[in-house]
């Protein structure tokens, strides 16, 4: 039986069980592994353009050049990071609240970083806080929230069969949490469903979370990816408008595309100054203790662009092009089947598939598509001359 946590108990490091791996990291090696040329690696969530590659923005080659250039040492920036990156960040990710001194933010390495960062942080202010999550999410998520030691609750958040938000079940879900509770958000581009709270749906939730005290720790991984960097943060800003205290795991690695460069932050809110000063003396000691420093050279190369009025221009022009396949691509799976439509609704990279474990099985060894086990796919992990072979295939899926 392979363990699905990391907390086996052994004496020596031979007893310890075997364990299940990460099923998106195995799902990579898998896919690299197919030697069928016409395979569709539909698996990891990466930006493919439509020759089916992940490139370097080319504004971020122009920053990696001028760090080149002009980076004179290498020596340690302390447990913060680039302290001018998380400066630059906060236009971007708080627009209104950019300003307001109740909010402090540090770099992380990549937003897997920053969401360790923020519950290691929850476990030290309160160990007995619950954590409610959405069913399903990010696979990555559970055990990050239970490495550390919290007591994860579960909620419904989609139903796959129904391709819809079960909005419902989600409220009976909040309802049952206490004060000092952490509900975890998915801020836009929903990972793994593409289904993102609509306008009314976030002001609802908004409302229960300050209502019922408690507190909203935001994952936002995509923004810019669904209708626009600001459309796509109106959630989080209206938590922040609401709430006294938030927590926010960004990240820069889809949107600037710089992956495995893991490049990453966490902010935080509280009611006043002193006391988010305060928590983020407990954030840098945490971060210290894990890490000590997160990794410099994408954060700097962010750090450029942002630092740089046309560069930041440049980028934005990427990344529209970026959210614009992604939509392309949407509505172009969403017209090929009536069952698929849904797809042109949702936002993000990823949609889910109401397939079974079976019928996704049988496209793997079939047609050689790799989508996760639970019918979610990247919707632009595929090459443009792919995508009509990838929606024939799931129509014949359906079909049985
Ligand atoms: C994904 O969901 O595919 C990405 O966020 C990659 C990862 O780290 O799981």
């Amino acid at each position: 039986m392979l363990s699905e946590t990391t907390t086996a108990r052994a004496k020596v490091l031979a007893d310890l069980p075997p364990v299940k791996s990460d099923s998106l990291l195995a799902l990579i090696a898998m896919a690299n592994a197919d030697p069928r040329p016409d395979k569709i690696d539909v698996g990891v969530g990466v930006f493919r353009d439509g020759a089916g590659q992940t490139p370097i923005l080319k504004v971020m080659k122009q920053a990696e050049r001028k760090l080149l250039e002009t980076q004179v040492s290498k020596s340690y920036l302390g447990s913060a990071g680039d302290k001018r990156f998380a400066e630059l960040l906060r236009p971007i990710l708080l627009g209104e609240h950019a300003d307001d001194e109740r909010i402090a933010g540090t770099q992380t390495p990549g937003g897997c970083g920053a969401l360790r960062l923020g519950f290691e942080l929850i476990r030290t202010m309160n160990p007995d806080a619950r954590v409610f999550v959405g069913t399903p999410t990010w696979p990555n998520h559970a055990p990050i929230i239970r490495g550390v030691g919290l007591e994860m609750v579960e909620y419904p958040y989609y139903d796959r069969d129904s391709c819809a938000i079960r909005f419902g079940a989600m409220l009976e879900g909040l309802n049952g949490a206490h004060e000092g509770d952490v509900v975890l958000l998915h801020g836009v581009c929903h990972n793994p469903t593409g289904a993102d709270l609509d306008e009314q749906q976030w002001a609802e939730v908004t409302r229960i979370v300050s209502q019922r005290g408690l507190l909203p720790f935001v994952d936002i991984a995509y923004q810019g990816f669904g209708r626009g960097l600001d459309e796509d943060a109106a959630g989080l800003r209206g938590l922040l408008s609401a709430c006294d205290e938030v927590i926010v795991a960004q990240s820069c690695d889809k949107n600037f595309s710089v992956y495995r460069d893991r490049v990453g932050s966490l902010f935080l809110k509280t009611g006043s100054a002193e006391a988010t000063a305060k928590a983020m003396a407990h954030v840098y000691q945490r971060a210290r203790e894990m890490w000590s420093m997160p990794p410099d050279h994408g954060a700097a190369a962010v750090r450029i662009i942002l630092d740089d009025a046309q560069l930041t221009a440049d980028w934005k022009v990427e990344l529209d092009a970026m959210r614009d396949r992604i939509n392309a691509v949407r509505a172009r799976i969403a017209a090929a089947d009536p069952r698929l439509a849904y797809i042109g609704q949702q936002f993000g990279m990823f949609s889910m598939l109401p397939l079974s474990m079976e019928q996704v099985l049988a496209l793997r060894e079939r047609h050689a598509i790799y989508m996760a086990d639970s019918g979610r796919f990247n919707v632009v992990g595929m090459a443009d001359d792919s995508i009509d072979r990838f929606t024939a295939a799931v129509a014949e899926a359906f079909d049985g």
